[in-house]
């Protein structure tokens, strides 16, 4: 008996002690007061803007993969101007866009900052021509339009002395070998955490690198206290060794529903993230339909833009941003604050519904039309609406038994004259909250 005792007492010593995964130790509901926002929001506009842009070359990863040495790398430094910087017009667009939040480059992998940083001389306000900072007047803008700040910080800073990666195949040292270096690292991108914590306040922290060392060598648990110390409500990406709130699956759509509470997509609209001497495009086709598809399976979209050093924004990425803020403005309804669809099988296509799930969206892609199929609802639909264009269109349940619990199938009837050019969205109404049928068949 004693020693059940033991053991019992040990097991509850141990859950409550145990160096975990911080959410394990934070209250659920608290976390999920805490990300309603970013749930509801969907969609973020990414921004990569640092040194690279001045030759168009990869961001970082270029003097780390030896396509340029780093002493050249870093002579972009004199070429970054943002002499046409206009906070404004980012921001005006990224709300044009339908997004809610935009995640900006603090300090990518080159260690170059773009804000005021005092913990040294490797910031745009003292080593390059622009001479100012990039984050704060953007973040005001962003403010005023009741858009949420996020803040890129990469924990990896290949620059830094003190840091032990630094070429692809070679590094400074190794941690075992001189712990004190790697303390003053740790002091130092810790200090640079603390200094933007408390001059920007994000609302979104979006950490990256954190691949090259452990949660026990970042520090991850310090480093998500010493940012909600700061700034309790702030949300904390995936990127922290198994320390933030949600997860960022990067350039991969996910061919299920993954199993995470939240996750966001992050993407290229060409094949870079920083500006880029690079013509692959998306169309705003197939941004619409992977942000569609994003949505549908629980998740937001990241999509990313590389400003030019002079701060102006590529007319491409300006056209996609306007024609998903127009395809958004009139299908909002069934993506902004709703919430995953169906699972699959039931439709050939993407769903969200409605937070009482009395409203269903099937989301139609290109010139999808005729007659669609829509296996075991329950429900009975009260009308079908084509989202932001007005027509109601009719429908049919065939192979329905009165007595059986086995629903029929449905067939809804889309003439091509209300279809959209990019995706089309037809609202169901229920009868009531959505009930499925994925029984046997019969009397089950
Ligand atoms: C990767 C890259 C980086 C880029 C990021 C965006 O982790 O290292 O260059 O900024 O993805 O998600």
């Amino acid at each position: 008996m004693k020693n059940f005792r033991k053991i019992f007492l040990l097991i509850i010593f141990l859950t409550i002690n145990l160096p975990g995964k911080s959410q394990s130790i934070i209250d659920p509901k608290t976390i999920r007061d805490k990300m309603q926002w970013f749930a509801d929001a969907k969609l973020g506009i990414f921004i990569h803007a640092g040194i690279y842009s001045v030759n168009g070359i990869d961001e970082s990863w270029s003097f780390y993969n030896k396509k340029i040495s780093h002493q050249d790398y870093m002579r972009q430094l004199n070429g970054f101007t943002l002499r046409n910087y206009d906070p404004a017009a980012w921001a005006g667009l990224i709300q044009e866009s339908g997004a809610r939040y935009a995640v900006i480059t603090t300090k990518h992998h080159d260690g170059v900052a773009m804000y005021d940083t005092r913990m040294n001389d490797r910031n745009i306000l003292k080593s390059s021509p622009a001479k100012r900072d990039l984050i704060q007047p953007f973040f005001e803008e962003l403010r005023k339009r009741n858009l949420k700040c996020g803040a890129y910080f990469s924990l990896i800073d290949w620059s830094d002395n003190n840091y032990p990666g630094f070429l692809k195949d070679s590094s400074r040292y190794k941690i075992a070998n001189d712990h004190d270096r790697w303390n003053r690292y740790r002091s130092f991108f810790q200090g640079q955490i603390k200094e933007i914590n408390a001059m920007f306040k994000p609302d979104l922290w979006w950490f990256d690198g954190d691949w090259e060392h452990s949660a026990e060598e970042w520090e991850s648990q310090k480093v998500r206290q010493l940012i909600l110390s700061g700034n309790p409500k702030a949300v904390i990406n995936g990127r922290l060794q198994g320390y933030g709130d949600y997860e960022t699956p990067e350039q991969n759509f996910p061919v299920e529903k993954p199993k995470f509470n939240w996750w966001e997509l992050c993407m290229t609209t060409n094949d870079n993230w920083g500006f880029h001497h690079d013509d692959n495009w998306k169309t705003p086709y197939e941004v619409i339909t992977i942000f569609v598809d994003a949505v549908s399976n629980g998740g937001n979209l990241l999509l990313d833009m590389g400003p030019k050093e002079d701060g102006t924004i590529p007319e491409q990425q300006i056209n996609v941003l306007k024609e998903l803020g127009a395809w958004n403005k009139k299908n909002g309804e069934a993506i902004f604050n709703t919430v995953a669809g169906l699972p699959q099988g039931h439709f050939y296509g993407p769903t969200t519904l409605s937070k009482d799930s009395t409203n269903l969206f099937l989301f139609l892609h290109g010139k999808t039309s005729g007659k669609l199929m829509l296996k075991g609802l329950i429900n009975k639909i009260e009308d079908i609406e084509v989202v932001g264009e007005g027509s109601h269109l009719s429908h049919k349940v065939v192979g329905k038994i009165s007595w059986s619990p086995v629903p029929g199938l449905v067939y809804i009837d889309v003439p091509e004259r209300v279809l959209d050019p990019y995706v089309t969205v037809l609202k169901l109404k229920l009868s009531k909250a959505l009930r499925l049928y994925r029984g046997q068949g019969g009397l089950n």
